[in-house]
């Protein structure tokens, strides 16, 4: 709900209100961000504040005034000295700028937003517009609120209103003063296989900054941010949320003040971010999703959860039962044939698997990650009858296909690369880099985006896919288009790229499935989740480093997204061996599926896929739409435990796994979580009956101490 009155604006989701106001002077500045108030509590808030930070009309102590003021969108070389939200450079190089407020709109829905990811619709919009005083620059900021939700999500516009062209330096998307707390930093960090730990840190002052300069939101820091309030933990306490509906590089900074005031913004990384408006145009920034928990970090996880699924993930596929996938890459990586896949076809059927995905090495001259990125036609010389006999064998089995691209890559040694090296993301004359020996085509080019999508279209209509996995393979290093004027945009321009040929495939075939990925998890995002349901979580499958990848991936995405799949042992990446049962039980938290030859199963492991299948059908509505408690920390803690809890609570599902043996942990208990008391529940494997409650406070005991044990307990009400 949007209320507004005297210059004061009250946005109130379901458990949080957020308000701002315009000063004396004229200026947006933020009175309140935190638990629910009524606007009589606003209206004593901002007069309060009024008389402590707002700079007075004509007041020249601006240095003190404006460096203090809780604002809502940090501007540059004015007398604030905090670090702005934008920058905008004029013809003679000056850049100061100073935003007051111009006009306001309420109106239903969400703003429309072409050419990104964002949400889509529903709840109220409120958009706020500034004007600088010193250039013709308009900012409209705008605040989209829900009722049933604690995600607010923001955006930002940026308008050339004169008629000289003006060259944007910085554009973030939001900006936020939490004002004096001790407060700490939450982020995902990580690596290749090592995705989406939580590290937590004081908030110290000056600027912490957490960035991707990747061109995608990368392995190492996801785009997402949360504040903690002092005493915050899993259960309880204060905490803020901020990520990003992006997927290119991005920028989040946390910038303490010497008052001790924490603000909190981020959008496109704007180092060397030049993006020239001409007269008229604007900017539109990516969307960022704030929100507001004072139940702890679990509550922050689900609003995150709930709000991805209801209002930014492809509502064709988000709710879609899961396919239950056998993918051929670490049962074969390059070296595979006809033969060899209708092994693992005709296999993958007698266990009850729905759908089989060719990954990496179908096309062109593909032996190795050497060669024919770009060249999206069958190798017929290695698979015998072409993709038609692999998709009748599947068929004879009952089984859907599914199929690997990397819509992005392009190898030197490719016909495509012959035919237009300058395709390739470089300058002449620059070396460049070759992570995975490949290039990056340039998407910041239409032609090339348009040669893609058909290429990829013709694969996609000649052939009956019900599933494709698009894969990105390396970051991008030499930040730069043969075809482009300006440079300085060509991180961003290259991702609205990948975005419009994500929204023409995904269009023109609306009955596929898609599957995100990039070198396992580099574009977990909520950008890429507009487009695709669920997205490949990482490369490393070893169940004890998955428990820990899953736990912080879960911190603000929701488990439908979180594509899990049972490898073989030892680990091909870790050498670590894990029983079946226990890297069943990990991935069965999210999506679903399976990668490793199931003709190399003993006959009691078959049994035992065979029996993960069919158990997995009966949670599976619990990943599709189910809240998460995150129970036993593998970070912290000797056990692994997370737990999905049906909406209306007659259901739930837990499953957990022992990482170091622990001889002394028989009386250890898992205390259930988001349960409700009053109401009795049987746990299926243990044949035992208990009341919320009861499962609740005194917990289950964990059924095995040693290394590696893993558990499931499935939960109905009676
Ligand atoms: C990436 C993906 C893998 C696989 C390979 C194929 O590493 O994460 O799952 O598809 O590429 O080259």
């Amino acid at each position: 709900m949007i209320d507004s009155k005297n210059n004061i604006f009250v946005l109130s989701g379901k458990r949080y209100t957020y308000a701002m106001y315009v000063n004396a002077a004229g200026y947006l500045q933020h009175v309140y961000y935190g638990k629910k108030v009524s606007t009589a509590d606003v209206e004593y808030c901002a007069a309060n504040i009024s008389c402590r930070f707002a700079p007075q009309p004509n007041d020249i102590n601006a240095d003190t005034k404006f460096n203090e003021m809780p604002g809502e969108f940090g501007f540059y070389a004015h007398g604030d000295f905090r670090e702005p939200s934008v920058i905008v450079e004029r013809a003679d190089g000056a850049a100061m700028s100073r935003f007051r407020y111009a006009k306001h709109e309420i109106f239903d829905g969400a703003p429309e937003m072409r050419g990104l990811p964002h949400v889509r619709g529903g709840g109220q919009t409120l958009e706020i517009t500034l004007k600088d005083d010193f250039s013709d620059t308009e900012i409209a900021l705008e605040y989209t609120a829900y009722d049933d939700s604690d995600v607010l999500a923001r955006g930002a516009k940026i308008k050339n209103t004169g008629k000289a062209a003006n060259v944007l330096k910085k554009a973030f998307s939001f900006c936020v003063d939490l004002g004096a707390g001790d407060y700490r930093l939450l982020r995902l960090y990580g690596n290749w296989a090592a995705e989406r730990s939580p590290v937590i840190s004081p908030i110290e002052q000056g600027i912490t900054r957490l960035q991707s300069l990747r061109g995608e939101s990368s392995h190492q820091m996801n785009p997402f941010a949360a504040v903690l309030g002092a005493n915050c933990t899993e259960e309880s306490g204060v905490c803020y949320g901020a990520q990003l509906v992006y997927s290119g590089s991005f920028a989040i900074t946390a910038e303490k003040s010497f008052n001790g005031s924490v603000r909190l913004q981020g959008g496109v990384n704007d180092t060397n971010f030049a993006w020239t408006l001409g007269a008229g145009e604007s900017f539109t920034a990516p969307q960022a999703l704030l929100c507001y928990s004072d139940n702890g970090l679990g509550e922050l996880s689900r609003q995150y959860a709930d709000f991805l699924r209801g209002h930014v993930i492809n509502p064709q596929t988000v709710y879609k039962r899961r396919p239950i996938v056998v993918n051929n890459w670490e049962a074969t990586y390059f070296d595979f044939d006809t033969d060899k896949l209708f092994a693992i076809i005709d296999e993958a059927a007698k266990l009850g698997v729905d759908t089989f995905v060719l990954d990496d090495g179908w096309f062109g001259a593909r032996n190795d990650d050497t060669a024919a990125l770009g060249d999206w036609f069958v190798n017929e010389k290695k698979l015998r009858g072409g993709l038609q006999a692999v998709i009748e064998r599947c068929k004879q089995n009952g089984m859907k296909f599914g199929l690997w691209f990397e819509p992005e890559g392009l190898s030197e040694n490719s016909d495509l690369f012959r035919a237009h090296p300058d395709w390739a993301i470089g300058r002449d004359g620059v070396e460049p880099c070759r992570p995975r020996n490949q290039l990056v085509l340039d998407f910041t080019r239409k032609e090339v985006v348009d040669y893609i999508f058909s290429a990829v279209s013709k694969i996609l209509s000649e052939y009956e896919i019900s599933y494709v996995k698009w894969d990105f393979n390396r970051s991008i290093s030499e930040n730069y288009s043969r075809a482009a004027r300006e440079q300085g945009g060509f991180s961003h321009r290259y991702i609205l790229g990948v975005y419009d040929l994500a929204e023409r495939l995904t269009s023109a075939f609306p009955e596929i499935f898609f599957e995100g990925c990039a070198a396992g998890g580099a574009r977990f995002d909520a950008g890429m989740l507009y487009y695709f349901s669920q997205i490949w979580t990482s490369d490393n499958t070893d169940a004890y480093e998955r428990a820990k990848i899953q736990w912080g991936t879960g911190m603000c995405y929701p488990a439908s997204a979180i594509s899990c799949h049972v490898s073989a042992c030892p680990n091909h990446w870790t050498g670590r061996t894990t029983p079946l049962s226990t890297r069943g039980a990990v991935a069965s938290l999210g999506a679903f599926g399976y990668e490793l030859d199931l003709t190399k199963l003993t006959e009691e492991e078959k049994a035992r896929v065979k029996e993960q299948i069919r158990r997995y059908k009966q949670t599976h509505e619990l990943v599709l739409r189910g809240d998460l408690y995150r129970l036993c920390n593998p970070f912290s803690d000797n056990f692994f435990c997370e737990m999905l809890v049906s909406k209306d609570k007659t259901s739930a599902y837990a499953a957990g796994m022992c990482l170091r043996g622990d001889p002394y942990a028989s009386n250890r208990t898992v205390r259930l979580r988001g349960l409700d008391e009053k109401k009795t529940y049987a746990v299926q494997e243990l044949g035992l009956t208990a009341s919320g409650a009861a499962l609740m406070q005194m917990g289950l005991y964990v059924p095995g101490s040693q290394e590696y044990d893993g558990w499931q307990w499935t939960l109905t009400e009676t």
